[in-house]
């Protein structure tokens, strides 16, 4: 099955040519994959004018088509290969109907083995159904719009798909589960109607959209029309305008991305506790008087959310669950109205997050969000929203949305406790501390052991307390960047097991911080050392257990869980960097994941 994750746009308008508009749509779209991309045009003749490349839509020449109306897409794939012709638009038999997709068709298989009968298929693709599907509905009679209603109906799973015909000049889009957003620009009294996967795709031409909704179409042609498909009644739609920075991010002096927002953490966490008191209070309150809490969240996400159990527990007394969202509908039957669930989403688009919200939604649960990317989906469907307010993070591997997630935890968890203003002013003290501690001879230090163990193949990360959790993000940091196998470990848990894979020089990082934990995990450390482990010590004291020490400011425990992961991650840097990868653009991964 071929599982698509993916940016989709839509232009049309009568005046300019489609063609650079979609590509540059697409470049904004990139994060959320770019394996291949492709476009197809509407012609003067009436004809599909499509092409595809393999690669980076930023970084591969596409050669152009001509045409006003068109649609686009950047693919990522986990199943089925990244070829041309996997690459979307797919199209029908007649060659009429050309679709960009993102979702998952579940049921695919039977509806592409029902339609093998009378359609050939070009692609391994789940999306190449869907236009053979409306060529189906069409060819019984169906106006388009019918047909598409009728397909989108078919399909099970999260799914949105937009859809050019040949013969009509509009666009049709249909949304169930995935985010559609309608552009809206005049120019010189001409509209020009956009409709992608997310805002970013078009904000830099116009700050005017339109949402679309689940279980509704729209039909773009001089003006949006939407309809809701189970009624086919008309809606009307209120124009927002969204007030967004959408001025351009560059990396600055910094050779990528991912340096460059290592080092904004010098400000970001400032940024991230000024917070408004009386919405953390009242947040506060609604968690104390909760009847469970749930933090969910995915990847490097789901660790702060982890970190929450600890920093709740050490700051309030008090026990949140964490459960990464993906397994979050496993938990349904403790749902309650009185029941909290606080999602934690860099993008705010990842669809294991939605899909829980969603669950969350139907039992009554309220939903409180901790993101960085405004006017996201997450935060659009939230009770309570906390912005982090760490600006784009544009690297796939996230660094500086996770230490500001970290902070609104660790404020949250005192504003529980009824301590906000000592929680804002140890935190204010951290943001000082790490501003100090990025500095160059800092990045040079840890660039030199970055130099010594870069061509290991295994590595292992061990902490105990907010550290675990910490440990388990500084193996994803070094995985997704380095593609060295790193694993993290609580630090009393190696000798039930793991410790038969150290072997003579096997790093060993060993996250410390000074309290009570201090004098356990250096003894967990001195075990893997006798077993021939080499251990790079992050801690606030040197120690002879360490080969290698990286220094941290002396915090408090909760607070070294930001201390101790920000040297981790331009190791993690620096490995990536050893090892001759595109540390920004790690293979197989994307910024945003938004498919289950
Ligand atoms: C982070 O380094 C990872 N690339 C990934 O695990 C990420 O944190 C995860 O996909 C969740 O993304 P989100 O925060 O945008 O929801």
């Amino acid at each position: 099955m071929d599982f698509i994750m993916c940016g989709i746009i839509g232009f049309w308008n009568i005046e300019k040519q489609a063609f650079p508009v979609i590509i540059d749509s697409l470049k904004k779209l990139e994060y959320r994959g770019y394996d291949s991309f492709g476009l197809a045009v509407l012609s003067e003749s009436g004809s599909l004018n499509i092409e595809k490349q393999v690669g980076k839509v930023s970084e591969t020449k596409c050669n152009e088509v001509s045409g006003k109306i068109g649609i686009g897409h950047t693919r990522w794939a986990t199943h089925g290969k990244v070829t041309e012709k996997n690459t979307h638009p797919h199209i029908d038999c007649s060659r009429k109907i050309a679709v960009v997709h993102n979702g998952i068709i579940e049921n695919f298989q039977e509806l592409r083995n029902e339609l093998l009968r009378t359609h050939k298929f070009f692609s391994e693709t789940d999306t190449e159904v869907i236009p053979h599907l409306i060529e189906d509905e069409i060819r019984e009679g169906f106006s388009l719009k019918q047909a598409v209603i009728n397909t989108g109906k078919k399909l099970k799973g999260r799914n949105a798909f937009v859809v050019l015909h040949a013969d009509t000049e509009e666009i049709i889009a249909f949304r169930n589960g995935s985010p559609l957003i309608v552009g809206l620009k005049k120019i010189n009294g001409f509209s020009e109607i956009f409709i992608a996967s997310d805002i970013q795709a078009f904000l830099h031409e116009t700050k005017e959209v339109m949402y679309l909704d689940d279980d509704q179409i729209v039909i773009i042609k001089e003006k949006p029309e939407f309809y809701d498909i189970n009624t086919n009644e008309k809606i009307e739609k209120r124009l927002i305008k969204i007030d967004i920075d959408f001025s351009p991010v560059t990396k600055g002096d910094y050779a990528h991305f991912m340096l460059k927002e290592i080092m904004d953490q010098k400000q970001t966490l400032m940024k991230a506790i000024n917070q408004n008191d009386r919405e953390l209070m009242h947040v506060a309150e609604e968690i104390n008087n909760s009847r469970g809490v749930f933090f969910i969240g995915c990847g490097t996400a789901a660790r702060v959310c982890h970190t929450a159990e600890y920093v709740f527990s050490s700051i309030a007394d008090k026990h949140v669950n964490f459960v990464p969202a993906s397994e979050f509908g496993n938990y349904k039957h403790f749902l309650l109205p009185e029941t909290l669930v606080i999602a934690i989403s860099q993008s705010g688009e990842t669809a294991d997050v939605l899909e829980a919200l969603k669950i969350a939604k139907e039992k009554g649960s309220k939903v409180i969000s901790i993101v960085n990317v405004q006017e996201s989906s997450v935060s659009k469907i939230s009770d309570y929203v906390f912005h982090i307010n760490a600006g784009p993070e544009k690297a796939v591997a996230s660094t500086k949305a996770t230490t500001s997630q970290i902070a609104v935890v660790i404020l949250l968890a005192y504003a529980c406790s009824g301590m906000l203003r000592e929680g804002d002013r140890l935190l204010v003290d951290l943001a000082a501390k790490v501003n100090d501690m990025l500095n160059p001879r800092y990045s040079e230090h840890i660039k030199n052991i970055a130099e010594k163990i870069y061509q290991k193949e295994n590595m292992f990360i061990i902490g105990r307390g907010v550290n675990y959790p910490m440990a388990l993000e500084s193996a994803i940091k070094i995985m997704e960047v380095s593609y060295i196998h790193a694993q993290g470990f609580g630090g009393g848990e190696l000798k039930h097991g793991p410790i038969a894979l150290i072997e003579e020089g096997t790093p060993v990082i060993v996250l410390v911080s000074n309290d009570v934990s201090r004098d356990e995990i250096i003894s967990n450390a001195i075990e893997v050392k006798s077993r021939g482990a080499k251990i790079i010590g992050i801690a606030p004291e040197n120690n002879e257990a360490f080969d290698y020490w990286i220094k941290t400011p002396d915090t408090s425990e909760i607070s070294s869980s930001i201390v101790n992961l920000i040297p981790v991650q331009l190791l993690a840097y620096y490995l990536g960097i050893l090892r001759g990868h595109n540390v920004d653009y790690p293979r197989s991964l994307a910024k945003s994941v938004t498919v289950k």
